[in-house]
């Protein structure tokens, strides 16, 4: 067995400021295939304003008065939305230790916002951190250790792939994975051996590769440097900082070469099938990672994001729904490998084969991943897994988008408790079969007090009910004209015909383990607005939402599998110094940290909040970070920021570990906007550039797992 250890670092550590800007366009490219340069590909005319107003007064009447009419809205034993008591105020931005208050959980004193520029992971007082892994290491037996110079495409496959997303570490032993997954939220536990699961988003080989490599190799190298990994950690004691294990049995790289098995009803459908996969059941590769899950029973889920952006295709059909279209790819795969290209003969359903929810069994290394077509096709930023009343399997998810959905997924049969091998394969097909639901939120208050400016209506709240409108039910369509295989591959142009509500860029729909809440990042549509395809909802009450909003759903009866749910928005996210249009559930204002564009969700086992950003040095010019939200009691949306992650950065798959005091994140795209002779950012190793560089190491930045403990 060898350990890996990685350089330890103390709060602080940085580099001379450099001036920055918005997100490189190549990153635009890269990331998200330019979507917020193009038009918004949903044109459908779904409910305006007035309609949801006119529908939330006839289901009023329906239900006879049941809608929620007043500020604070009774949850059980929680009250949502009423006005907390005077609360201390947050020790100002500059750094305090919690003003000597109790804290449920993690304790810890709110950092100061960090700005733009600034290349450094910074962390609290009696913090510190260290990487668990970069880019480049190598995790497989025989793997070459990284050289930045030397890198081929077989290297990269057994190495740590680039710009790590969704984070968990599970506990080695699964079956303390299950009783986690189900009681207190993710992560190790108190063990000193875990099974690491990331994914990896996408590649910028602007920054990743020098003047030497020629195109073709450099593209190979990306294809291996995108997927998956799973890598085996340990640690001397509990409470202490983790080291990967380089040669694990469990180790296990994801890429464009590995074979994934098509379950549930789109499996051997003709919408799925090419030359290469006459049977439609077995597709190579997973394309553009972004968040995932843990499920109830130990694996992992993993959402296949913007497909679209490697794929050239004639642009016809639902193609723009999906933004789909006839032109070079940033990339370029399609000058490589023919499936790249939609329009040559017997590809053209190439692109249905990318776009779906994965899974991966972190414990079982030799067995083939999954892509769940039940869960439906679109840009999915992630999944997670709560189990219903009866022990449904229900998963929320969100289609990152401006204007598009939020889902959820209701599992035909019950997950069967207990780790024996035939739970466990029973439990791996509870997402082939079940009912599929897009939501529709309903606001309560009058039309003419959502203006877009972000003003709290007059009944003190953005809120109201919701349903949930079945598209598949038990393995029917439920959608006019469409078959089940439409559904699923064609899962956008089914909810617009639905009437299903336009969101700003649904990320991560996340149930909240502790309570049962669910709560989705909308990180922003800057394209709302009366111009625009939709303007400002009560759901979505911002035009030009730059900054974001988070919405809480309260399914009714406390069941996950209810078909109607109360909501209300905890937080519209934004600087409260320079932005009148934030809200913080009736939380001071002066007493937050400033927040912007929430995109993953995390629990800790106390049931509070942690958002991480993505986008903050382009709106409220700090670095993205991670913040904690008190959802409970007086100091209910109490905004807490925890950590900074360095220049050009964001701040993903955050996993907060509060029994362990410990906290991970995944920071993908350091220095995005460099080049590889000027790079932007030189986390997480910080080596002086120009001087001599160890062998295995780069000065320039690494996408890396980092983990932050109490000293
Ligand atoms: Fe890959 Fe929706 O962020
Ligand atoms: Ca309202
Ligand atoms: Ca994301």
């Amino acid at each position: 067995m060898t350990i890996t250890p990685a350089p330890e670092h103390r709060p602080l550590l940085s580099v001379a400021p450099h001036a920055r800007g918005k997100r490189s366009p190549v990153t635009c490219r890269l990331k998200c295939a330019d979507a917020c340069s193009h038009p918004v590909p949903n044109e459908s005319a779904n409910e305006t304003f007035r309609d949801v107003v006119a529908g939330a007064m006839s289901r009023r009447a329906l239900l006879g008065g049941l809608a929620v009419g007043a500020a604070a809205v009774v949850l059980g034993a929680q009250t949502v939305g009423a006005p907390p008591a005077a609360a201390q105020p947050l020790p100002a931005h500059g750094g305090g230790h919690g003003g000597g208050r109790p804290q449920k959980g993690l304790a810890f004193g709110a950092i100061s916002p960090q700005p733009a520029a600034r290349d450094a992971f910074v962390v609290p007082e009696g913090y510190r951190w260290r990487p668990v892994i970069r880019w480049g290491d190598p995790i497989l037996r025989g793997a070459q250790p990284f050289d930045v110079a030397r890198q081929t495409p077989e290297a990269q496959a057994r190495q740590f792939g680039y710009n790590n997303d969704y984070l968990d570490i599970l506990p080695f032993e699964r079956q303390h994975a299950l009783a986690g997954a189900q009681g207190r939220g993710k992560g190790p536990g108190r063990g000193t051996r875990g099974l690491l699961v990331a994914n990896h988003e996408y590649t910028n080989p602007a920054i990743m590769f020098d003047a030497s490599y020629d195109a073709a190799t450099r593209r190979a190298i990306e294809r291996a440097a995108h997927g998956m990994s799973v890598v085996e950690v340990r640690r001397r004691r509990t409470g202490t900082p983790w080291d990967y294990v380089a040669d694990s049995r469990y180790n296990r790289r994801v890429h464009m070469t590995t074979e994934f098995r098509l379950t549930g009803p789109v499996a051997g459908s003709d919408l799925v099938k090419t030359v290469a996969d006459p049977s439609g059941t077995r597709v190579l590769g997973t394309l553009n990672n972004c968040a995932g899950g843990t499920t109830p029973w130990g694996t992992v889920l993993s959402g296949e994001e913007n497909y679209n952006g490697y794929f050239r295709t004639s642009g016809a059909g639902h193609d723009a729904r999906y933004g789909l279209r006839d032109a070079a790819t940033g990339y370029g795969w399609e000058l490589d490998d023919p499936r790249f290209d939609a329009r040559n003969p017997g590809y053209e359903n190439e692109p249905n084969r990318f776009g779906w929810i994965v899974e991966i069994d972190p414990y079982a290394p030799d067995e083939p991943p999954v892509k769940h077509t039940a869960l439906g096709r679109f840009k999915h930023e992630g999944a997670n897994v709560i189990l219903s009343r009866r022990g449904n399997a229900v998963a929320y998810m969100g289609d990152d988008e401006r204007f598009d959905y939020v889902y959820k997924f209701v599992s035909s049969r019950t997950m069967r408790p207990g780790n024996s091998e035939a739970a466990r394969r029973h439990n791996k097909t509870l997402l082939t079969e079940g009912s599929l639901y897009v939501a529709r939120f309903r606001g309560d208050s009058p039309a003419a007090e959502i203006d877009g400016s972000g003003a709290v209506p007059s009944d003190g709240a953005f809120d109201g009910r919701g349903e949930w409108v079945p598209l598949v039910l038990d393995g029917r369509s439920e959608v006019e004209g469409m078959s089940l295989e439409e559904v699923l591959v064609y899962t956008r142009v089914a909810a617009d015909k639905v009437g299903a509500t336009k969101m700003d860029r649904p990320e991560d729909v996340e149930p909240n383990p502790v309570t049962g809440r669910v709560y989705v990042a909308c990180t922003n549509n800057t394209s709302r607005g009366p111009a625009a395809a939709e303007a400002a909802t009560e759901p979505n009450p911002r035009n030009t939402n730059r900054d974001g909003h988070v919405v809480e759903i309260v399914e009714d009866r406390d069941d996950a599998a209810s078909l109607t749910f109360r909501w209300n928005l905890l937080l519209v996210a934004g600087d409260p110094a320079t932005n009148t249009s934030t809200y913080f559930s009736g939380y001071p204002k002066e007493k937050v940290s400033p927040i912007s564009c929430p995109d993953n969700l995390a629990f800790d086992a106390e049931g509070n909040l942690w958002i991480s950003t993505d986008g903050q040095p382009s709106t409220i010019q700090k670095c993205d970070g991670l913040f904690k939200v008190t959802l409970d009691g007086r100091e209910r949306g109490r905004v807490e920021q925890f950590l900074s992650v360095p220049r050009g950065a964001e701040t993903c798959g955050p996993l907060v570990d509060s029994t362990d005091r410990m906290v991970y994140v995944a920071v993908q795209h350091p220095g995005e906007d460099g080049s590889f002779d000027a790079q932007a950012s030189y986390f997480p190793d910080y080596l002086t550039p120009g001087a001599p560089v160890p062998t295995g190491a780069f000065a320039g930045p690494r996408p890396s797992v980092v983990q932050v403990w109490r000293d």
